[in-house]
C-alpha cells in the first residue's frame, strides 16, 4: 500500500532507468494473486458485522444476545442490545491471532521465501473459511477465525513484499497502495454478500464460507508462481533468481536490475532483524520508534473499525430491521471504496500531511455530530419510535465519517510508516507498525460493544477526542515524507522542530554539516560517527518482515549502499 511513496531505484548507481521490460501478462497474474491477499484481510474484517445481525447465527451461537434483540422493548437501553464479549471475540480473535503470526510469518518471508509464507496464509485461509462455514458451536466458530487471523498475519507480510519485488519498478508504488484498495473491495463484497443472503435460511455459513474462494487462488496460486527474483538470489539461488527475473519482465536483457537485486541481496544481510530492533530503541532513532508506535494505534482509535466491524448491528440499535441495517452496511462499504479512490489522486499532489488533517477534522466533525445526533434522539424516543429520518442523517453523517477515514488515515497508515523508517530500523519499525495495528484491532473489537454500552452516545464524542488528539499529534510530530527517498529521511528529522531537538544536537549538527555536501543517507553515517558510535550496524535494515507497507527490500538495500558502511 504505497500510493507512489518515495520509491528508490534499485541499486546504489540508481539504475533503474536502464532496466528492460514493462508490465507483462505474469506481474498482472501475480498482482491477482495479490490482490486476493488484500480481498481476504478486507472480507474477514467486514464479514462478521453482517452476520452477527443475522438471527439464525444468533439464536444458534449467541442465544443470550438473540433474546436481548427480541426483547427490545420500549424500556430496552439499544445502546446495550449486543454488549457480549464472546461475541465480540468472534470479530476480534482474528487480531490477535494475526499479531501472533506476523512476526513468525516474517522469518519464514526470509528464510525461505515469499511463496511459502503466501501458500501458509492461503491454507490458514481455507481451513478457517471451512471452519467457519461448517460451525456446529461456539468454538468451532472461534477457531475458524484463528485460522483465518494467521492467515491474515501471513498474507500482510509476504504478499506486499512479493508483489512489490515482482512489480516493475516504475509501478510499485501504486501496487503498493492497491493492496489498501483490494481490502476496501474485500469490505465491500463481505458487506454485499451478507446483504444478498439475509433471507436464507443459514445464509451466514455462505458469506463466511465464500472467503475460501480468494483463499482457493492465493493458494493455487502461491503453488504455480515462482518465488521473487530478490527471495531466490538472496537465498543464493541467482541463477534461478535471474530466470525468474527474465520470465516477468518478458526479456532476456536484464542485467542491469539483477546486478543490482544481487547487490541488494549481498547488502541485505548486513543487518540483522535483531539489529534493526536495537536500532531502534536508540535516542537518535526516536522518531522512527514513535511514529511507527503511534501512527497505526492511532488508526484504530479514529474508531473507524468500529463502524467496519459493527455497522449493521448499530443499525439494527437504532432500530432499522436487519435488511435496512445490512443495506446501510453496503452503502457505508461504498463509500470507504470510492473515498480510498481520492486518496491514490491525491497523495502525491496534496501530501500526507494535508491528507491526514483535513481527513481528521471530518471525523472529527462527523464524530460528534452522531454523538449529539444519538444523545438527542435517545432521551426522546427508543428503538421502536426512532424516526427514520433520524437513521438516515447517522447514515449520512456515518458515511461523512469513513469517507474522511479512506482517503487520510485508512491507506496512509500503511503508506507513512514505509516511509519514516530509517535504513537502519526498517525492518523492526515495520514489524512494531503492523503488529501495533493489530493489537489494537483487536481491543477495539473486543471492548467497542462494551464502550457503547457503558458510555452510550458519549463513545462517539470519545472518539472525537480521540481524532482531535491524534491530528495534533500528526500537527506537531509527523513530517512531510511526500516525494522524500527513504535515505533522506534522517535529515528530514533532524531539521523539524520537534524531533531535532529529541535526536540530540550532535547527531543534528554532524548530520546537516554532511547534508550540506553529500546525500542524506551520508548525512545519517556523520551522526553516527559524530556520537563516537560506530555501528556495526550501521547500513540498511532489511526489509525481510516488511509488512503491506513495504516498498521492496531492493530499494533499502540499494540505498544502503550508499552509506559508508566499511568505515565500522
Ligand atoms: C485498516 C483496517 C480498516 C480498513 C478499512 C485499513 O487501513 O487497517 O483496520 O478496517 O482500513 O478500510
Amino acid at each position: 500500500m504505497g500510493g507512489g511513496g518515495p520509491i528508490s531505484p534499485i541499486g546504489a548507481a540508481g539504475r533503474a532507468s536502464q532496466y528492460k521490460g514493462g508490465m507483462t501478462t505474469s506481474v498482472m497474474f501475480i498482482a491477482v494473486v495479490a490482490a486476493s491477499g488484500g480481498l481476504l484481510f478486507g472480507y474477514d474484517l467486514g464479514v462478521t458485522g453482517g452476520v452477527e445481525a443475522s438471527d439464525s447465527f444468533l439464536s444458534k451461537f449467541f442465544p443470550g444476545t438473540y433474546e436481548a434483540k427480541q426483547a427490545a422493548a420500549d424500556d430496552y437501553n439499544p445502546y446495550c442490545m449486543f454488549d457480549d464479549q464472546l461475541l465480540a471475540l468472534f470479530t476480534s480473535s482474528l487480531f490477535i491471532a494475526g499479531m501472533v503470526m506476523a512476526p513468525v510469518a516474517s522469518v519464514v518471508t526470509r528464510k525461505w521465501g515469499r511463496k511459502v509464507t503466501m501458500l501458509m496464509g492461503g491454507l490458514w485461509f481455507l481451513l478457517g473459511s471451512t471452519l467457519n462455514a461448517a460451525a456446529q458451536n461456539l468454538a468451532m466458530l472461534i477457531l475458524g477465525r484463528i485460522c483465518l487471523g494467521f492467515g491474515i498475519g501471513c498474507a500482510n507480510q509476504s504478499v506486499p513484499l512479493y508483489l512489490s519485488e515482482m512489480a516493475p519498478s516504475k509501478y510499485r508504488g501504486g501496487l503498493n497502495m492497491m493492496f489498501q484498495l483490494a481490502t476496501t473491495i474485500g469490505i465491500l463484497v463481505a458487506q454485499l454478500i451478507n446483504y444478498a443472503v439475509q433471507d436464507w435460511d443459514e445464509g451466514w455459513r455462505l458469506s463466511l464460507g465464500l472467503g475460501a474462494v480468494p483463499a482457493c487462488i492465493l493458494t493455487l496460486g502461491s503453488i504455480i508462481l515462482p518465488d521473487s527474483p530478490n527471495s531466490l538470489i538472496e537465498r543464493g539461488k541467482n541463477e534461478q533468481g535471474r530466470k525468474v527475473l527474465a520470465r516477468i519482465r518478458g526479456t532476456q536483457q536484464v542485467d542491469a536490475e539483477y546486478e543490482d537485486i544481487c547487490e541488494a541481496a549481498a547488502s541485505a544481510t548486513k543487518v540483522t532483524h535483531a539489529q534493526a530492533w536495537r536500532n531502534l530503541f536508540r535516542r537518535h532513532y526516536r522518531p522512527s520508534l514513535v511514529l511507527a508506535t503511534w501512527i497505526p494505534t492511532f488508526q484504530q482509535w479514529t474508531g473507524m473499525n468500529a463502524i467496519m466491524f459493527y455497522v449493521p448491528i448499530l443499525f439494527s440499535s437504532l432500530g432499522t430491521g436487519q435488511k435496512g441495517a445490512l443495506l446501510n452496511a453496503v452503502i457505508i462499504a461504498g463509500v470507504n471504496l470510492i473515498s480510498t479512490f481520492v486518496a491514490i489522486l491525491l497523495v502525491d499532489k496534496a501530501g500526507r500531511r494535508k491528507l491526514f488533517l483535513s481527513g481528521g477534522l471530518q471525523m472529527f466533525t462527523a464524530q460528534i455530530a452522531v454523538g449529539i445526533l444519538l444523545g438527542v434522539s435517545f432521551s426522546t424516543y427508543n428503538t421502536s419510535n426512532l424516526p427514520e429520518s433520524i437513521t438516515y442523517v447517522a447514515l449520512v453523517l456515518i458515511c461523512i465519517f469513513v469517507a474522511g477515514f479512506a482517503y487520510s488515515w485508512g491507506p496512509l497508515t500503511w503508506l507513512v510508516p514505509s516511509e519514516i523508517q530509517t535504513l537502519e530500523t526498517r525492518s523492526a519499525g515495520f514489524s512494531l507498525s503492523v503488529s501495533m495495528n493489530f493489537l489494537f484491532s483487536f481491543v477495539l473489537g473486543q471492548c467497542f460493544l462494551t464502550m457503547l454500552c457503558s458510555m452510550e452516545y458519549g463513545v462517539f464524542l470519545f472518539f472525537a477526542a480521540m481524532v482531535a488528539i491524534m491530528t495534533a499529534f500528526v500537527f506537531v510530530l509527523v513530517p512531510e515524507t511526500k516525494g522524500v527517498p527513504m535515505e533522506e529521511i534522517y535529515t528530514v528529522y533532524c531539521e523539524h522542530k520537534v524531533w531535532g531537538k529529541v535526536i540530540g544536537p550532535e547527531a543534528v549538527e554532524a548530520t546537516m554539516a554532511l547534508a550540506a555536501t553529500n546525500s542524506g543517507s551520508m548525512a545519517l553515517a556523520a551522526a553516527e560517527m559524530a556520537l563516537a558510535k560506530p555501528s556495526p550496524k550501521f547500513s540498511h535494515s532489511t526489509t525481510k518482515s516488511t509488512p503491506r507497507g513495504s516498498e521492496d527490500a531492493a530499494p533499502d538495500a540499494a540505498a544502503a549502499d550508499a552509506l559508508p558502511v566499511s568505515k565500522e
